[in-house]
């Protein structure tokens, strides 16, 4: 039967007849329609840090539900979740005093940080500062702000003219400094960081990086947005994975996805008191901005209750605790000659790069890799060259072995079909 439903970022083509209907989930587990037993070695889309099935959350959204279930927060509504879960946030925040704008996932948390970054710098008596800086590979959503701030290119075409920006390579401090001098810093609003890139390959931060763009953007005055999306909520093992880097201090952190472990969706800005501040004055202009379900009540409460099981648990350090496990877990298939590299250790997140010539001879091999690994029992995620891998944070090296033994089982299949296609 073709399918209605249009799924996000597939192959349609392929999908329409070929669906992978999950039904079920316990903890790092999930189960399709035909029965089999799957390890989420994702966490579903990067999110499900608690794993799934927590009855404690579907009963805190449920008792929720029972008074009230959402309330417009437009001008001065607010219902209690929202409340608490705002000061919540605000207390673990890196950032003294923070405010914490909400919205419903992390894609609008990035164009939320953007378009506040500009109308900040308007109001401040500085409107040139529009330009917006990025990484290469880097990944903040698909609406307007984040598609033009894509790093990943294939991201960005095909969609006529976008945002003004700037993307600099990833991994290098020097060319962010570069292009601010190039740009003039008097026309630079803000520079967009993710602490580890995920969606765009797993890449850690080389060695002093973070600290060194961080001191760039303070030097200049370029606000600095972090896009802890993926990298908050224990995945690096601290409540907004900038932590990690205790100098440095974001203007804006985005988060989403493990804020509620997927729950339901929730997502938000957490905003420095510098930036905050010419919004909260007496007087002072509204941010003309926010979306209708902008502090739902349901998804405050998934949140809070998502919040408790990570203190009750010690899961938030866990991220931390298990990375090196994680890494060396997977390490040994370097080995393979399809293997170009193996990365990870700042989180429990990881990739597999395949080599640059199975990429060329075979451009379907990590759809093929990662169906492989599905048919030995474990989802793994596709990257534009290789898998990712960034289990529920209750995941243990057993785990682990079997992920790299699902990811070793793929590898063999492509060098089988690889060697009989060299046969040919
Ligand atoms: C770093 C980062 N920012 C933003 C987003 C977009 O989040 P959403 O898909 O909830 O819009 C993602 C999604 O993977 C992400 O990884």
């Amino acid at each position: 039967m073709t399918t209605r439903f249009w799924h996000p970022f597939a192959a349609m083509g392929a999908v329409a007849e070929a669906e992978c209907v999950i039904e079920r989930g316990e903890d790092v587990w999930v189960f399709d329609s035909e029965g089999r037993r799957l390890l989420d070695a994702t966490a579903s889309l990067w999110y499900a840090n608690v794993g799934h099935g927590r009855r404690e959350i579907a009963e805190a959204v449920a008792a929720q539900m029972g008074r009230i279930e959402a309330y417009s927060a437009f001008g001065d509504f607010v219902t209690p979740p929202a409340q608490e879960l705002t000061s919540r946030l605000s207390a673990l925040a890196p950032m003294p005093q923070a405010k914490v704008f909400l919205g419903s996932g992390g894609g609008d948390a990035a164009d939320t940080a953007a378009k506040l970054a500009r109308r900040y710098w308007g109001q401040v008596g500085q409107p040139r500062r529009q330009m917006l800086i990025s990484r290469s590979a880097g990944y903040h959503g698909t609406h307007g702000y984040g598609t033009s701030l894509a790093g990943i290119e294939l991201n960005r075409e095909g969609v006529g003219e976008l945002m003004p920006t700037i993307q600099v390579p990833h991994d290098s401090a020097s060319a962010l400094s570069a292009a601010i001098e190039a740009q003039g810093a008097e026309t630079v609003a803000a520079f967009f960081l993710e602490p580890v890139i995920g969606a765009g390959g797993v890449y850690p931060p080389s060695e002093g990086y973070i600290e060194e763009v961080a001191r760039i953007c303070e030097q200049t005055g370029v606000l600095l947005i972090v896009d802890s999306v993926i990298c908050g909520f224990g995945r690096l093992g601290t409540w907004f994975g900038i932590e990690r880097w205790p100098s440095v201090k974001p203007d804006m952190i985005c988060f989403a996805k493990g804020v509620t472990s997927g729950y339901l969706p929730l997502g938000g800005v957490v905003v420095s008191e510098r930036v905050s501040e010419p919004f909260f004055a007496p007087g002072a202009p509204m941010f003309r901005h926010g979306a209708t379900y902008a502090g739902h009540a349901a998804c405050c409460a998934a949140a809070l209750a998502n919040l408790d099981i990570m203190e009750r648990e010690g899961l938030l350090a866990r991220g931390a605790e298990m990375e090196q496990d994680l890494l060396a877990a997977l390490r040994p298939l370097e080995q393979s000659p399809l293997v170009a590299q193996v990365r990870g250790g700042v989180g429990t997140m990881a990739a597999v790069q395949f080599a640059p010539s199975l990429l060329e001879s075979d451009p379907s091999a990590v759809a093929t890799a990662a169906m492989a690994a599905r048919r030995s029992g474990v989802i793994v995620r596709t990257l534009g060259q290789g898998v990712a891998v960034s289990p529920p944070l209750t995941a243990t090296t057993e785990h682990f072995a079997m992920i790299a033994a699902a990811i070793g089982d793929a590898l063999s299949e492509l060098e089988r079909s690889h060697a009989g296609m060299a046969e040919v």
